[in-house]
């Protein structure tokens, strides 16, 4: 029987009673889809999968995004992207710093990204203490801490993300070897505008659609009211109130939901600390979509 254990905080909860080497069953399913719109980040602990079970799993959430490079995707699972500071034969076998900084991933495309599944193969572990937490924070709480005269100044606003905004953040960063992104590269990844306040297609409830990885702009007002607005938003969202850290165990099967959280990746390990996680990052295509609505959230 699957039961769902909320954490103290508001954000994440445990899932117990699934192996997901099986397909779930629709009760299943909807019983993960209604979780997730409640608790934004799900732990699923002790599942040993192959890639090939991480894929069928993130697949039933929608379109699973392919990398975009054609690197670090598994060779048997080519859905599944690789995240790892493993090098094998002076080559790095995974992207060895994803995800380092406050963001949200996919918010710079059309559609955006709605979950990210990441299944822990490689932990790294110092004096018995697991090192890489993930932290979340929550943007269903930062927008209902939001005083109303700001939630009344940005209903109805949009802003303008883009992929470059994180990108150059780290090649700016000392030590880094990410080479900045070539024109054709940046023509690939074209900015998007999207709603600071979005309706959450699960749980209906209004969220904080914003993040300092990739929002530049909000449109519609001057180059200083937006770097004001900015400013005060991403001070507000990174509250620590509103933050939840994820301390990985080997075997933990983590889901979360883009619409309603930022995440940050804790890079406090060293290169002799091996790091090895197998991910998959769905679109938000058939959330919106009024049959998946139908199908899985209006039926009881
Ligand atoms: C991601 C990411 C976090 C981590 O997969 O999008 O940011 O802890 N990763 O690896
Ligand atoms: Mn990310």
């Amino acid at each position: 029987m699957l039961r769902v254990e909320p954490n103290a905080a508001t954000l994440g909860a445990t899932i117990h009673g699934l192996d997901l080497r099986q397909p779930m069953t629709d009760a299943e399913f909807r019983a993960v889809l209604r979780a997730l719109g409640q608790y934004a980040v799900l732990r699923l602990p002790n599942q040993h999968l192959h890639p090939r079970d991480v894929a069928a799993f993130s697949r039933r959430f929608g379109r699973v995004q392919t990398s975009v490079s054609g690197k670090y995707h598994h060779a048997e699972a080519p859905e599944v992207g690789i995240l790892s500071n493993i090098v094998q034969d002076g080559v790095n076998i995974g992207i060895p710093d994803a995800g380092q900084d406050w963001h949200t991933d996919m918010s710079y495309t059309a559609t955006r990204g709605f979950i990210n599944v990441l299944h822990a193969v490689q932990v790294p572990m110092r004096d018995g203490q697991p090192l890489g937490n993930t932290l979340f924070a929550d943007m269903r709480a930062a927008y209902d801490a939001l005083p109303d005269e700001w939630k009344r100044r940005i209903e109805g606003l949009t802003a303008t993300h883009d992929f470059n905004v994180f990108w150059q953040n780290m090649v700016n960063r000392p030590g880094s070897t990410r080479p900045p992104l070539t024109p054709a590269e940046r023509a690939k990844r074209p900015p998007a505008t999207h709603p600071l306040v979005l309706r959450h297609p699960i749980s209906g409830d209004r969220v904080l659609y914003c993040n300092p990885g990739y929002a530049e702009r909000i449109n519609g007002v001057s180059d200083a009211e937006s770097t004001a607005m900015l400013d005060f938003l991403f001070q507000h969202q990174l509250q620590p109130r509103f933050h939840h850290a994820h301390h990985w165990q080997v075997g933990d099967l983590l889901l979360w939901d883009h619409l309603s959280t930022l995440h940050n990746a804790i890079a406090d390990y060293t290169a002799a600390e091996p790091r090895l996680m197998h991910r998959c990052q769905v679109m938000a295509d058939q959330v919106f979509s009024p049959e998946f609505q139908h199908q899985w959230l209006d039926a009881a």
